[in-house]
């Protein structure tokens, strides 16, 4: 009988060679994913706005020895999708992964919410991802390999109040993801999203700061406690990785469990 071969598991989830466009790689869960993907052995390109928070980061990762490349880009509207597509182009840079992180919310009541407001939520949070993966996913074809990771939520899968943009786009992009899995595909690009549950960052500090939202937590969360960005790590890697090679249109949902009781 012929010797077993255990699998390698340092191949598995290594990403050396690649290279990882992050974009809100400023904010606490786009930085831990730049973070972890570069520990995995990709270059990191990251993408936001605010451009000392990137220039900061990159040198952060440089120390850690990676290497990362700052690139800001306001993706609230299509003319700044093009600018940074057009910026990619120029530096030569036609990246493996792509993870859609950048975003946003509008904590409006239904009566309140504006059509300026709901335009600019559902621009972030879904025609962004939408037309960046439609530039990027070309190089990725001809390749025969990528991964594309869109930031959903639990809200991709559930309702809640004073979050209605928010919650329509990220059921949109639920569908989007599965809409661009049965595309990219047969070209070997593999398109999914990771659905965080609460996790601590800024997007959410006027809920860190509720004692009654911590409450809630407390009591609904299988786990007892917040997410924090590291606990998106893992998953994050898992879903860019070769692990991941036959996962496709899958929503990861990662909240201790919220969503799985009542
Ligand atoms: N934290 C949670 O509990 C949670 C749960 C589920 C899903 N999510 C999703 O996770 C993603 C990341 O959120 P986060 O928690 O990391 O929030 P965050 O810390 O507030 O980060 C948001 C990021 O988006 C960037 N951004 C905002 N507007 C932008 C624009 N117009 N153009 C380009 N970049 C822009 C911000 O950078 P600049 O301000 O510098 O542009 C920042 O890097 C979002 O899609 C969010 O919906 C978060």
């Amino acid at each position: 009988m012929p010797a077993e071969r255990l699998p390698e598991l340092g191949s598995l989830f290594s990403l050396a060679g690649r290279t990882a466009l992050i974009t809100g790689a400023s904010g606490g869960i786009g930085a831990a994913a730049a973070r972890v993907l570069a520990a995995a052995g990709a270059r990191v390109i990251l993408v936001a706005r605010t451009l000392d928070r990137l220039d900061a980061q990159a040198a952060a990762l440089g120390k850690a020895g990676a290497e990362a490349l700052p690139l800001p880009a306001d993706l609230g509207a299509q003319d700044g999708v093009d600018a940074l597509v057009g910026a990619l182009a120029a530096a030569g840079e036609a990246p493996d992964i792509l993870v859609n992180s950048a975003g946003m919310i509008d904590r409006a009541p239904f009566d309140a919410v504006t059509p300026p407001r709901w335009d600019q939520v559902l621009g972030l949070n879904l025609t962004a991802p939408m037309f960046l993966t439609q530039a990027l996913a070309p190089a990725m074809r001809a390749r025969g390999w990528g991964r594309v990771v869109n930031i959903g939520s639990i809200l991709a899968l559930q309702g809640k109040k004073n979050a209605h943009s928010y919650t329509a786009s990220k059921h949109a992009i639920a569908g989007l993801t599965r809409s661009m899995a049965a595309e990219l595909g047969p070209h070997g690009v593999c398109v999914n999203a990771l659905c965080p549950g609460y996790i601590r960052t800024e997007i959410n500090t006027v809920l860190q700061e509720d004692p009654a939202f911590g409450a809630m937590i407390a009591a609904r969360v299988p786990l007892g406690r917040w997410g924090e960005t590291s606990d998106l790590s893992g998953p994050l890697l898992f879903l860019c990785s070769p692990a991941a090679a036959y996962l496709n249109g899958h929503m990861l949902v990662v909240d201790g469990g919220m969503t799985a009781v009542h």
